[in-house]
């Protein structure tokens, strides 16, 4: 029946009333109720200040779902359903007690409860949405996350959870969200720290942290959720997007580029291998309290997102459920389709249907998860290569609390262990929930679900079905996707071309004695020292030579424009190296590939999905998450393509370490190593504590300097001088032909340089803009 035929006359409307009692029953009650005898509930269900939707109008079984303007919610929070005996069920404040009219209320966000080595303003038991919270460290703390946070009508703060921090423990010291208290350690290796949240708020993330030998700390970050809070779609499209980038590009550096032809890229279609190493299952709920328009809402929502992550360069399988009280299969991995997703889209077109699930409308996220597990185990079954390898992520959209079926936390136990998902296989399994309604949302029910990982978030709630698409939409950015930067083969079988993409050597064509290293940070860019120019200043005769060996000709050559060498010669300083640093531009844009890859630059929105950042992240985040430590683990690479360990001495530690630069002959008659050695300079070097570091090279200059987190590489310095070279004597191993790096005399510290990237940014951006993705500096 079209719904034109409505509108005929009213000698008609009798005859269409039986079957159309949906449209009806607004228009006309009493015909309704002659009609349908089963009982219907009544209308008297306002909100004060609200609007009221219903799923089915006042029939049995209808949801009906009070909303609230932005900045306020419904109470009590909770859906409400028409039942057999025409009542709807009965509201109940969160203490139990009956409540006879609803009402919005006004958002709230949590307060603050503790907040160490530093003050925050003002306290009070909660806040009122555009109230800010300020904090301020004491001296000799430093402020990392936000010293002003404004309370949004979502009912959560904005910017980051504030901490002081010191840089003395082992990790980073760990914020105190609003609303929690924290009991435990304090950040030395082994500590740990219990979070609990304040009475009404529901905790998401991890309650206990660990600080692992790794410097970092184990599970993810907490907050403190009030029911009625919801994400924004901007964040979730951060967040999720930050967390989802992560598995695809742990997969998709497994697969083998090189057969690419060319002007493929990454960031395009996939390409298909007949080994695949991400499952991703998608999981839609069609209860009977998401109503059809939302459930063809979640489908589009699932495109979408297999749209997004498809158009990354990684063999993909995909398995789509819908489920209510049953779970209905509509794509299945191992089926021929599920590695193509116009097809697996196509599927859901035809078999995807919300009225499939007929009568048992519950909601049995159990049995959603046992299917996903049948699922696991008839494909291992049938085709056993690959299998241990193979990822698997679960997206799992849901819009109430499981109400039948029992507790899916067992079948998420499970997978765990079918999976074997231990400690060092955490990356094989990743499971996103999404929370959908403003109401009813079970915040702890959800929370158990979802994985717990590093820096990352794996449960939201959106307001409605639309926020969720809109999340989607926002998420995995195809234009971020191109070039994922430092990412590496740490294989130990791996080549150092493998194991170092980025790296390159730049060769003058007539000494080729004459040869410096450089780093690749885009198709056409590559980062180097100044200095490699001085007596071969003709940038024609210079070749960049990539990884894989494939040599390619400098279109142009920029320096720093404060660079100059001689600039304080009249000071007693013969050679002078602050701006040591140039970009070069390769005549033509090489492709990336498994052998050539660039590195991450800080502070742009590469470096910020490898550092797994939210969107909003600055420049200063880049540097105090990289930089963050007293003495920093760093690498550089050697002549020989070796890895070399350094600690960049930061903070306390670093007047130390200029200090010893004068042991070079040429500065050996300054007073003031400020002079010399500028803000722009990184050091290293062996440092009373005794660790023994690696020096670099002559030869070595240009090469970058990089910091790994996470198997992902962000390059913070360029090799510039140092004052001891261990390659000095150029004695060769007979049996390897590597040089010997030769130890400093006894007593002798060696230092070496290196311009900080974050001290040159407006340079880099000023040339690198169209290049690449910057983002904001503070
Ligand atoms: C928080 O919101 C306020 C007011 O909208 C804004 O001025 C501020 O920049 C935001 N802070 C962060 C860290 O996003
Ligand atoms: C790393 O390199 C090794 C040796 O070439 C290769 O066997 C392996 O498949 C590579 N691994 C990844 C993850 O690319
Ligand atoms: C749905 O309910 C109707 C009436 O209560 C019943 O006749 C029908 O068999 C049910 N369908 C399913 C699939 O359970
Ligand atoms: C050392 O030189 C730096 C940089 O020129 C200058 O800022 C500082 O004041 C000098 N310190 C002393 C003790 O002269």
């Amino acid at each position: 029946m079209k719904p034109q035929r409505m509108l005929i006359g009213p000698r008609d409307s009798t005859m269409l009333l039986s079957l159309c009692t949906f449209i009806l029953w607004a228009a006309d009650t009493t015909q309704e109720s002659l009609l349908d005898s089963t009982p219907s509930c009544p209308r008297e269900v306002s909100i004060k200040g609200g609007t009221v939707s219903l799923s089915d109008g006042y029939h049995q079984g209808s949801t009906l779902i009070y909303s609230c303007p932005d900045g306020s919610y419904p109470y009590p929070v909770q859906n409400r359903i028409c039942q057999s005996d025409g009542s709807w069920t009965p509201m109940r404040s969160p203490s139990g007690r009956r409540v006879t009219q609803a009402l919005c209320r006004d958002m709230r966000c949590p307060p603050q409860q503790a907040f160490e080595n530093g003050f925050f303003s003002p306290r009070q038991n909660s806040h009122a949405v555009g109230s800010a919270l300020n904090f301020e460290c004491f001296d000799g703390y430093q402020l990392r996350g936000s010293a002003q946070r404004h309370c949004q009508p979502n009912g959560l703060w904005n910017g980051t959870s504030p901490v002081c921090d010191d840089g003395a423990g082992h990790c980073p010291s760990l914020a105190i969200p609003p609303g929690a208290h924290a009991s435990g350690g304090h950040n030395h290796l082994g500590d740990r720290i219990s979070f609990q949240c304040l009475k009404g708020l529901d905790l998401v993330g991890s309650s206990q942290r660990v600080c692992t030998p790794e410097g970092e700390w184990s599970g993810a970050d907490t907050s403190c959720r009030a029911p009625y809070s919801y994400d924004r779609a901007e964040d979730i499209g951060a967040e999720f997007g930050a967390s989802l980038t992560n598995v695809l590009s742990v997969v998709s550096s497994g697969s083998d580029h090189s057969g690419l032809p060319q002007g493929q890229s990454l960031g395009r279609k996939l390409i298909l291998s007949k080994e695949s190493f991400l499952h991703v299952y998608l999981l839609a709920d069609a209860s009977h309290s998401v109503t059809k328009k939302n459930f063809e809402i979640f489908k589009q929502s699932l495109k979408i997102i297999i749209h997004r992550i498809a158009s990354f360069e990684v063999s993909i399988r995909f398995a789509v459920f819908s489920y209510a009280s049953q779970p209905k299969m509509i794509v299945d991995t191992f089926d021929d389709i599920a590695e193509d997703p116009d097809l697996v889209i196509e599927e859901m077109e035809e078999k995807m249907k919300y009225e499939d699930h007929g009568n048992a409308t519950g909601t049995n996220i159990q049995a959603a998860l046992r299917a996903v597990y049948d699922m696991m185990l008839s494909h291992r079954a049938a085709d056993e290569t690959h299998w241990d390898q193979t990822r698997h992520a679960i997206i799992l959209l849901t819009d109430g609390k499981s109400n039948m079926g029992g507790s899916p936390k067992n079948a998420v136990n499970t997978i765990e262990d079918f999976l074997d998902v231990k400690e060092n296989r955490q990356d094989y399994l990743d499971i996103y929930v999404f929370g959908v309604g403003n109401l009813d949302v079970d915040w702890d029910a959800m929370n158990e679900l979802a994985s717990k990982k590093a820096g990352e978030r794996h449960v939201f709630k959106v307001a409605d079905p639309q926020e969720l698409k809109k999340a989607f939409e926002d998420v995995l950015d195809p234009r971020d996707l191109q070039d994922l930067c430092g990412m590496a083969n740490n294989s130990a079988s791996a080549m150092p071309d493998q194991k170092q993409p980025w790296h390159v050597t730049l060769q003058q064509n007539t000494q080729k004695e004459r040869s410096c290293r450089g780093s690749l940070i885009s198709r056409t860019w590559v980062l180097t020292a100044a200095h490699c120019f001085r007596y071969f200043n003709y940038t024609p005769s210079w070749k960049v030579i990539l990884a894989d060996g494939i040599e390619l000709p400098i279109k142009r050559r920029i320096d720093h424009e404060l660079y100059n060498v001689q600039a304080k010669v009249d000071q007693g300083i013969k050679e002078f190296y602050d701006y040591d640093i140039s970009l070069l531009e390769l005549d033509m844009p090489v492709q990336f590939a498994g052998k050539t890859r660039p590195i991450c630059l800080p502070c742009t929105t590469g470096a910020n999905k490898a550092l797994k950042k939210p969107e909003t992240a600055t420049c200063k985040d880049h540097e105090s998450d990289l930089l963050s430590f007293e003495r920093v683990p760093a690498q550089f690479i050697s002549l020989d393509n070796e890895r070399m360990n350094v600690q960049i001495k930061t903070k306390k530690s670093r007047p130390t370490c200029i200090s010893e630069a004068i042991q070079h002959e040429l500065y050996s008659k300054v007073a003031n190593v400020s002079e010399v050695v500028t803000d722009r300079f990184l050091c290293s070097g062996k440092d009373e504590n005794g660790v023994v570091e690696d020096a670099s090279c002559k030869g070595e200059s240009g090469g970058s300097l990089f910091v790994e987190k996470r198997a992902r590489y962000v390059q913070v310095g360029v090799i510039s001088w140092g004052t001891f070279d261990p390659c000095k004597n150029k004695i060769k191993d007979t049996d390897t032909g590597h040089t010997i790096r030769e130890t400093p005399k006894l007593g002798r510290k060696p230092r070496d340089f290196y311009i900080s990237l974050f001290r040159v940014q407006d340079w880099l951006r000023h040339h690198l803009a169209g290049s690449l993705r910057f983002i904001p500096q503070q």
